[in-house]
């Protein structure tokens, strides 16, 4: 990457120099976006992509690479552009046409944000466009503050956070689809004539469809580190659509924002709505290089706490589900401790004093320590955790209500409902979600945790799940003209409980699990620390789920677990190295009987935990290089990890299916110091079991990465993971 002068500087240069060229250059260190505010016309997109400053800017437009589109274009202008407004005035127009009005510019810690002030033509209604460019990382977010003083309420049908253009040609796009336990499937297309949607329609956990983020590659297929490529994640909880169109001009046209079918967002006047951020990153060291600007990006600046290891720890759910009880909690903890770990998550099954939760369907909404399974309650559970020197953590499912639960017989009307009609039933055939828009609702969620965390401040760790889509279309708080305000309202009200549980414990680690992986999104990045990746832990299926997970998500934010021998999910039977190898790539955890492990394998896991924890921070905290994706049909995967000074580095290797004589392919790192020499150091060699002829070699950065090393994985499962040190 180009390095910038200091932005600081540069925006000094930005906002002398547009008062004539009317150009504004939004950089970061090594990328630009220049857009074009001349006041009385609407903003125009021009660039994004490789650093660039006013007078480069001049040269890319003397080599026709302005792009020169509508920044944000609204319904009704007669250009037929594809709108990201899309507004029904008060008197029934329903055409929207923005002018600019002004810029400003505001230094923060970290960034610069620069704001067009727009308004319409005719109508009262405003539209800020804000892009904040951060000064350390290759990201920009933008989204808009949208208000109006029309007489009544306006109806925002449309409303997205922003828009990028790319020159038409070998543009590919990669997104994320997936469902429960088959989470982030990578799809890759070419751009056709056409527009790809890529959308969630769950209402509350929209990891359980397609992600809201996209990397596009602009100079063919995808590639890890060549090529120019970008990418984009809307931080946003609930619904969204993500639409890149590509009609006879010469762009395609990239709109990501808020999905407000079937209706839309009723706006009272004077009241601002901002959209979601839009956080946006050009590399051109390929999708690779997207993907670590967001890692950058996430753990330096959006999620909590997100520079920090975490820790090892064990679940309880798939060693024992609902069976929860005293004996078995506290021997499952002594059990991890034994091995190394550092943390033990009580799971579902807990709670419910008057309406016991023994499975599925009952009790959601008491969060009271069923006593008949824990005579001692918290109480009890935390001696044991002091016992065994390990921290403690608890499940919730703080959204969701059952009707079986002393809850709802007090409140019935704080579940979503449509009136007049019946409930539909998630999880169980009974789960309902709770109506986040109320705020009585959100003061009940906020002082069940508080009383929790303050009767208990020993509880280090809350596994925040939420197993519900929104199968109720109806808010009984909201009022009859504003319900189809309830699918952003709920996220509104989610992240007004979370920053009033972060205000009062920043420290308490939170996981975000959806049922899965269905809460992994940028939205509910800054109130919690990491989440879980999916309900399927099979290994195998595992390193396809990860590397999805990985092109925007770092990985100390990815709850990675060893699970059972036979896999629960898939039925796979899979070596226990195989599957500490694949956890160990993101934040290493158990979800396991460790009682039913064999002391032989207890052995291994201790082993493998101990080495994990020599290269946690590399891991957790390193510059990621995808090597050979389990995509690629080459029946092998491999990705490695390299602190940001090239001093360090861990590499893993997995074979996947096994043919005879198929040839496992030479391998190549990437991300180290040619100039240097590494020490080589093999990981997790089961007892008996010598390491293989790389161990304690060293050998120079440059033959690692461009002439390559052979890995002997000789037979399915096998795995490989080498520690490299520069001498
Ligand atoms: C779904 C989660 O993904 C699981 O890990 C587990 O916590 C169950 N919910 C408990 O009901």
């Amino acid at each position: 990457m180009k390095k910038a002068i200091s932005a600081i500087l540069m925006f000094s240069c930005i906002a002398f120099a547009s008062a004539a060229a009317k150009d504004i250059v939004i950089s970061t260190p090594g990328t630009a976006l220049v857009l074009n505010a001349e006041e009385g016309m609407p903003l125009k997109f021009c660039y994004y992509g490789d650093f660039t400053t006013l007078s480069g800017m001049k040269q890319l437009r003397a080599a026709g690479d302005a792009i020169d589109k509508n920044a944000y274009p609204s319904f009704g202008t007669g250009n037929l552009a594809l709108p990201a407004l899309a507004v029904t005035h008060n008197d029934g127009n329903i055409t929207t046409d923005l002018i600019v009005t002004g810029v400003s510019s505001t230094e923060e810690a970290g960034s610069v944000l620069t704001v067009i002030s727009t308004k319409d033509k005719v109508y009262p209604l405003y539209v800020d466009m804000c892009y904040r460019a951060y000064k350390d990382t290759d990201v920009i977010e933008m989204w808009t503050v949208i208000r109006h003083t029309e007489k009544k309420p306006v109806v925002m049908d449309r409303f997205d956070s922003g828009c990028l253009y790319f020159r038409r040609g070998d543009v590919w796009v990669s997104h994320l689809d997936g469902e429960w336990a088959a989470e982030t499937s990578i799809v890759t297309e070419p751009l056709k004539a056409g527009m790809l949607t890529v959308r969630s329609y769950d209402g509350a956990r929209n990891g359980q469809m397609s992600h809201g983020e996209i990397m596009v590659s602009l100079d063919g297929k995808p590639r890890e580190n060549e090529g120019r490529a970008v990418g984009a994640a809307l931080c946003w909880s609930g619904d969204y659509e993500l639409r890149v169109n590509t009609d006879d001009n010469r762009t395609h046209s990239l709109y990501a924002g808020i999905c407000a079918e079937p209706v839309g967002y009723v706006l009272d006047p004077h009241m601002d709505f901002e959209t979601p951020h839009l956080a946006v990153s050009y590399s051109n060291e390929g999708i690779g290089g997207v993907s670590r600007n967001f890692h950058r990006y996430a753990r330096g600046t959006r999620m909590h706490n997100g520079s920090a290891c975490r820790d090892i720890l064990l679940n309880s759910w798939e060693g024992v589900y609902f069976n929860i009880n005293q004996e078995g909690m506290d021997g499952m903890m002594s059990d991890i401790a034994s091995m190394g770990g550092e943390l033990f998550v009580m799971d579902d099954g807990w709670f419910g004093r008057k309406y016991p939760r023994n499975d599925d369907t009952s009790s959601l909404g008491d969060w009271v320590v069923d006593m008949r399974k824990l005579p001692d309650g918290i109480d009890g559970l935390l001696a044991s955790a002091r016992k065994y020197g390990i921290k403690f953590g608890i499940w919730l499912e703080p959204e969701a209500i059952s009707p079986a639960s002393e809850l709802f017989e007090k409140h019935p009307d704080w579940a979503l409902k449509a009136t007049k009609r019946d409930y539909n039933y998630g999880r169980g055939g009974t789960q309902l979600l709770l109506d986040l828009t109320n705020p009585a609702v959100q003061d009940c969620i906020v002082n069940m945790v508080d009383t929790l965390l303050t009767s208990y401040p020993e509880i280090a760790y809350i596994k925040w799940d939420a197993n519900g889509a929104v199968r109720n279309f109806g808010s009984p708080y909201l009022k009859a003209d504003k319900q189809g305000n309830m699918f952003v309202d709920y996220h509104r009200g989610l992240e007004s409980v979370m920053k009033r549980i972060r205000s009062k414990y920043p420290g308490i680690v939170i996981q975000a699990c959806g049922g899965g992986g269905g809460r992994i999104n940028y939205g509910v990045m800054p109130y919690f620390d990491e989440y879980w990746v999916s309900d399927n832990t099979d290994a195998y299926q595992r390193l396809f789920i990860q590397w999805g997970t990985s092109y925007f998500y770092p990985s100390n934010s990815l709850g990675q677990h060893v699970s059972a021998e036979k896999n629960h999910q898939t039925g796979r039977v899979i070596p226990l190295k195989f599957r500490f190898d694949v956890a160990m790539t993101g934040r290493l955890g158990m979800e396991i009987q460790p009682k039913d492990m064999s002391a032989e394998d207890k052995d291994f896991a201790r082993k493998a935990i101990r080495d994990y924890k020599s290269i946690r921070p590399v891991v957790q905290l390193g510059n990621q290089y995808r090597l050979i994706s389990p995509y690629e049909g080459k029946n092998v995967a491999s990705m490695m990890y390299v602190t940001d000074d090239k001093s360090r580095a861990v590499f893993f290797a997995y074979k996947m299916e096994h043919y005879m004589f198929q040839q496992v392919p030479r391998f190549m790192a990437a991300g180290l110091d040619a100039g240097r020499n590494y020490r080589i150091r093999e990981l997790t060699v089961p007892e008996g079991e010598k390491p293989s002829g790389l161990d304690g070699a060293v050998i120079s950065g440059a033959i690692l990465m461009n002439t390559g090393f052979e890995v002997p994985l000789d037979r399915e499962y096998a795995s490989r993971v080498y520690e490299l040190t520069a001498e």
